[in-house]
């Protein structure tokens, strides 16, 4: 089925032909006053945004680029905690509509047989010190043929399409993902984020591996040993030295 189940996410939801980034148009929606859950898709971007200035590959009708706009009461530390929670209800979302075991790539990469096929980009406006509002935005790679991958993502980037073999329907993928949101969402803030770091930490293919992370700080290597309540990296530095990492990439030994 791929009716959707949720009471706030998705409960006003756009799906536009073609956009720059359904997080500006995300964006403008929420500075016009647009409620928390509110949804926009794209069949296309034509300058998808990744982390770190980084394009998005988002050709059209073959994945679901879409923007979530929350509306959070709570203090800065939301933010990392969100990027989160939203790579644990994507990635619940695939499992649940396709089987495959995706894994999540801390702290925010979904990944099927080690390659990418989902993106989370977390944009927060602050003002004063109080966050405005959150959009999170959530790119999956759904129906991309490998032939259509440019050259240099071809041995990073996967699609359900090309791990499972045949299409996989996006409405119903849509719905599983805007359901798992709104569980976690609640969870989180019935019960704050430990639980949502137990069910990351279970999912997660970052725990209990080497790992080189490239942060503002520097070069951090180490084993992955779990998150912190912020939602930081743990990595185990040896001797008994372990930092938290807040920001940067994660290499995988
Ligand atoms: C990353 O892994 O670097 C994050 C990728 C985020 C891509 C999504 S697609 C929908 C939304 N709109 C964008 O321009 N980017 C995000």
């Amino acid at each position: 089925t791929n009716a959707l189940n949720t009471v706030v996410m998705g409960s006003n939801l756009e799906i536009i032909k073609s956009t720059v980034s359904t997080q500006e148009e995300a964006r403008q929606r929420a500075e016009l006053g647009a409620p928390e859950g509110s949804v926009i898709i794209a069949e296309e971007q034509t300058s998808g945004k990744g982390r770190l200035g980084r394009k998005w590959f988002s050709p059209y009708g073959k994945g679901i680029w879409m923007s979530l706009i929350l509306r959070p009461q709570q203090s800065l530390e939301y933010t990392s905690q969100l990027t989160l929670l939203t790579g644990v209800a994507v990635c619940r979302a695939i499992r649940k509509t396709t089987g495959l075991q995706a894994g999540i790539k801390w702290p925010n990469d979904i990944l099927l047989d080690h390659r990418k096929i989902c993106g989370i980009l977390l944009e927060s406006t602050i003002e004063d010190k109080v966050v405005r509002y959150c959009i999170a935005g959530i790119g999956i790679s759904v129906n991309v043929d490998l032939e259509e991958y440019p050259e240099e993502l071809r041995d990073i980037a996967t699609s359900l399409k090309i791990v499972s073999g045949s299409s996989v329907d996006r409405t119903v993928l849509i719905a599983a993902v805007l359901d798992e949101f709104e569980t976690m969402y609640q969870l989180y803030n019935q019960e704050g984020f430990l639980p949502i770091a137990s069910l990351w930490e279970a999912l997660s293919v970052t725990i209990n591996q080497e790992v080189v992370c490239h942060t503002p700080e520097g070069l951090k290597e180490g084993i992955a040993v779990g998150l912190d309540p912020s939602g930081a990296l743990l990595v185990d530095m040896g001797m008994g030295d372990i930092v938290p990492v807040i920001s940067g990439d994660v290499k995988l030994k």
